[in-house]
């Protein structure tokens, strides 16, 4: 009989980073500018703000960006270089970044891939007219990052949109401009509010997956539900930005600004901000504060600065968490960290609904076989082994644990965890889709699938602890007589669908120890619907 402990019972609270050296730089941490003030910001204000990350610990548990956003801009001279707001910026400036850098810290600036700038049309800031790198990609990377010394850039799409460019050609073109103008690397966040494609790996350190985030928790869901099936698309160095965090606004100088704009609908509790920051944490995505540092509460800085949670984000191998189970209303998600395949492993409880959760996972849903030992890192305890993880979260609320244990290969793929090779959110030739889809395993599955070789879905990191034959069955559906195609590491297998109906397609196929590359699809023909791949040893 299964020994069933209860790692914790139902009382959860109401209560440095790590060098990367798989490889992978991790998400950018900092402060941005821009929910806080918009386009009215100034030299004063951004040094304020870089004193403010020292003198609050924020830079020692590492962020280490100081990022100006839109409003900076004054006009192009003569020879069309820009020359920043005289009012806003009256000694120029270099010697803003000059300072973030004397403090130790990094300093991030902002364009528009297009002519005008976002805060000329939406803040009727006339200055941004024309202020975007359209036409001064040359001049305006010569003058960003060699005269003045930026690190960073966030590249926003207004304008672009506004010209009808091509957002592929135009942000790989800037990116060749930088590269070959800079002189040194400049990190690029692509600013397109929609995941873009794949090829935007080869172009930012991170890009936007939505539009801009609001300062209340229906806002935190939607940015967690546009980015919980894109971990596929993380890693490497590169990650899916969830926009900046919305904390510290509990009493905070910008509570005026904020409640004429969303009225009572506004603000986090402190439980919320936690769920907020554990969830930024566990979907590795850039941590940028966007508040006041002048008044941000000391709750606040006590979440964002929580050394085990930082190091979530920040872990060596820079993965995105994935959903493993989707039970009603709550999530959780896993993802390995320090070691991959073999090591520990970080599972996020997500609770978003309005009452409390509970929630019952069995080690092998988290890929361990029997025991577990748990840490909770909200809280920075040790809960004790276990085979079953119990426990009971508040509504809006998540927590992120550390658990180790004797993995299993992990024995099921989900569609959602795939990679698409052409998928975009942004072109209208969105075809393959993850989407809910209730009954299915994690209530998730893959729509039109394949069609082309592209539209496939391909999981690159199906590790096997020991080579050999295996079954394989792809949980999928498709019109009788379909066939499905599977390949492991390129050795191609065909089998016919032969019942209506999310049914399993049976395959033998040879795997090797360690790390395989499996696709599901056709080319030629479209799956209407893949759940997951199942993979059984035949010993
Ligand atoms: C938006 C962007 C915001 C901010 C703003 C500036 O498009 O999403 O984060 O940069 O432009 O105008």
């Amino acid at each position: 009989m299964k020994k069933m402990l209860i790692c914790l019972a139902a009382a959860v609270l109401f209560s440095a980073c790590s060098n990367n050296r798989d490889g992978a730089r991790p998400p950018m941490m900092g402060w941005n500018s821009w929910n806080a003030y918009m386009v009215d910001i100034s030299d004063s204000i951004i040094m304020n703000a870089a004193d403010m990350m020292i003198a609050k610990g924020l830079k020692e548990a590492g962020y280490d960006h100081v990022n100006i956003d839109d409003g900076y801009f004054g006009y192009r001279d003569s020879l069309g270089y820009m020359v920043p707001h005289p009012v806003r910026f009256p000694n120029g400036m270099k010697h803003v970044p000059e300072y973030i850098h004397s403090l130790g810290m990094k300093a991030g600036i902002y364009s528009d891939a297009g002519h005008n700038t976002c805060g000329s049309n939406y803040n009727k800031d006339p200055h941004g007219l024309g202020a975007g790198l359209w036409q001064h990609e040359i001049q305006d990377a010569e003058r960003y990052f060699n005269d003045w010394g930026f690190d960073f850039i966030k590249i926003d799409w207004c304008g672009g949109s506004k010209l009808g460019l091509d957002v592929e050609q135009r942000y790989m073109r800037i990116r060749e401009i930088i590269d070959s103008v800079a002189n040194k690397p400049i990190d690029i966040n692509v600013c397109r509010w929609r995941y873009p494609g794949t090829w935007v790996s080869k172009v930012g350190s991170s890009w936007r997956v939505s539009g801009d985030i609001r300062p209340n928790w229906p806002s935190i869901c939607d940015m967690i539900n546009k980015n919980l099936y894109l971990s596929a698309y993380a890693g490497g160095g590169h990650y899916n930005d969830m926009d900046m965090m919305v904390v510290g606004y509990n009493g905070g100088k910008d509570s005026a600004f904020w409640e004429d704009s969303y009225g009572s609908n506004f603000g986090l509790t402190f439980d919320e901000e936690e769920a907020h920051f554990t969830m930024w944490c566990a979907m590795s995505s850039p941590l940028l504060i966007g508040c006041d540092l002048t008044y941000i509460p000391q709750e606040t800085i006590d979440i964002i600065t929580n050394p085990e949670l930082v190091a979530i984000n920040q872990d060596r191998l820079g993965l995105q968490a994935h959903v493993i189970q989707h039970d009603g209303e709550g999530y959780v998600l896993a993802k390995d960290i320090e070691k991959r395949h073999t090591g520990p492993r970080a599972v996020t409880l997500y609770n978003p609904s309005d009452s409390a959760l509970t929630f019952t996972i069995p080690a092998e849903a988290v890929g361990f076989a029997g025991g577990m030992t748990v840490r909770d890192l909200n809280e920075r305890r040790d809960l004790g082994t276990c085979e079953v993880i119990e426990m009971t979260l508040p509504a809006h609320y998540a927590k992120l644990l550390r658990v180790e244990g004797k993995r299993t290969d992990i024995q099921v793929y989900e569609a959602e965890w795939a990679y698409v090779q052409d998928f975009t959110r942004v072109r209208q030739k969105e075809i393959t889709k993850y989407e809910t889809y209730p009954g299915a395993s994690c209530n998730a599955v893959a729509t039109s699938v394949g069609g082309r070789a592209e539209g496939n879905l391909q999981w690159r990191d199906v590790y096997m602890g020991k080579g050999g034959r295996y079954a394989v069955s792809v949980l999928c559906a498709a019109a009788p007589g379909t066939e499905i195609v599977l390949t492991v590491n390129g050795k191609e297998h065909r089998t016919a669908v032969t019942a209506e109906g999310l049914n399993p397609v049976n395959f033998m196929a040879d795997f090797k120890r360690g790390v395989n590359v499996v696709t599901v699809g056709n080319p030629e023909v479209m799956i209407p619907v893949v759940d997951c791949i199942r993979i059984i040893s035949t010993k």
